[in-house]
């Protein structure tokens, strides 16, 4: 396709000329394609621009980020194959490109809707993970040694730390909290505090909010631990306090967090959040035991319970399906995604729920929760029972 180099010479020029602000790839070749929509920004990696490619899946986003020429190449790539249309958003004019059934390109121009640079997102993402070099807390952890590298079997929590931040950046990015001064966060079930570290210093350093952010553990050892690494690092907002989630009394903030908190436990920090109205909360659930004991399955279903591994999995996914939809039912509008692949953890289903302005009909969408009840023969459900 000729005009197909034409218009990848046209993105090559905005890059050189330095009035490229963005590019957007839509409309798959394929109806129900799994990948819907591609953006590419401008991020700073140690210095040197490149493009920052975020894939929106229907249930996941994954963002990979390319050198210039590696971007033309891919970009042209998911023109042939993926998508058939993008826009190519210059301070001088945006750029439509069209392909038809018949693999015909049309280019059309019109006026820019940008008239700068988008200078703030640039700055936001240049720093998005979190710093190997000189890190004290990660160095405390055991997280890296004392010469900045991974320590060994930590590759896998590094990538989840740094896979959870983005993650974290992302909502934020879509909540009220987008240009909020100051951030407040409750990390439920903080355990050793690893990712609770990561979020306040992901915050303060990358993000230059003014953070708060506390974490809630059972364990006594765990949270003197924590709270002394927290003092020696100097970072004045993050403290660790103990308790359980049910009990805490301390005011819970802007975000809610609860990262592998064994079974009943996410309902606790659920419902917590919900009743707390909190803007955004992200739990990773653990083990998933108070369903599967109310199962009372009759039917076709009952040949799946047959199996202990397979109503262990449906156990699993019909309570996240329940705590999506009570989410919803109160004003949240939620996602449920593996953050991270399965060969660093196998508990990397996350569920988050962003507060939204929109009306919900609460009571048409728990219809729906004691139709599916119904289903499995649920008497009780947790989450439900302490909401009401
Ligand atoms: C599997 S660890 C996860 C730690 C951390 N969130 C992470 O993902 O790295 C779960 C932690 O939650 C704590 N925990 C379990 N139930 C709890 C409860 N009801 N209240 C507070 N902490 C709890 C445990 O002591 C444990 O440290």
């Amino acid at each position: 396709m000729k005009d197909l180099d034409i218009f990848i010479k046209e993105l090559t020029q905005s890059l050189k000329n330095k009035i490229f602000v963005k590019l957007i790839l839509s409309k798959p070749y394929e109806k129900g394609s799994d990948l819907k929509k591609v953006t590419v920004k401008i991020v700073e990696i140690k210095a040197t621009p490149m493009l920052s490619f975020l894939y929106n899946h229907k249930t996941k986003d994954i963002t990979k980020n390319h050198s210039f020429k590696e971007a033309e190449k891919e970009i042209n790539n998911l023109l042939t194959n993926e998508m058939r249309n993008c826009v190519l958003f210059t301070t001088e004019s945006n750029i439509d490109l069209n392909i038809s059934k018949k693999k015909k390109v049309l280019i059309s121009r019109s006026k820019p809707i940008y008239k700068s640079l988008i200078e703030p997102e640039i700055n936001r993402m240049k720093k998005r993970n979190i710093n190997i070099e000189n890190n004290a807390y990660l160095q405390k952890l055991g997280v890296t040694t004392k010469n900045n590298v991974l320590a060994k079997n930590m590759q896998g929590k590094f990538k989840q730390i740094n896979r959870f931040v983005e993650t974290i950046d992302d909502l934020i990015n879509s909540s009220n909290l987008k240009d909020a001064k100051k951030i407040t966060v409750t990390d439920m079930g903080s355990g050793k505090g690893y990712l609770t570290f990561a979020v306040y210093d992901h915050l303060k350093n990358n993000l230059k909010v003014n953070a708060e952010v506390t974490g809630v553990e059972l364990r006594q050892g765990l949270i003197d631990t924590c709270n002394g690494i927290a003092k020696e690092c100097m970072f004045s907002g993050l403290k660790f306090v103990q308790g359980t989630i049910n009990d805490y009394a301390g005011q819970v903030s802007q975000m809610l967090i609860a990262l592998h908190a064994c079974d009943t436990a996410t309902d606790d920090a659920i419902f917590k959040g919900i009743t707390s109205n909190v803007e955004i909360i992200v739990v990773s659930p653990c083990c998933h035991k108070q369903v599967r004991k109310e199962f009372n399955i009759t039917g076709e279903l009952k040949e799946i319970t047959q199996h202990g591994i397979l109503e262990e999995r449906m156990a699993e996914m019909v309570t996240d399906t329940m705590r999506a939809m009570i989410l919803e039912a109160y004003g949240y509008k939620t996602k449920i995604f593996e953050y991270i692949s399965d060969e660093h953890t196998h508990k990397n289903l996350m569920i988050s729920a962003v507060k939204t302005d929109q009306k919900t009909n609460k009571d048409e969408i728990l219809n729906r929760l004691t139709a599916l009840k119904k289903t499995f023969g649920i008497k009780n459900f947790y989450l439900e029972n302490l909401l009401k």
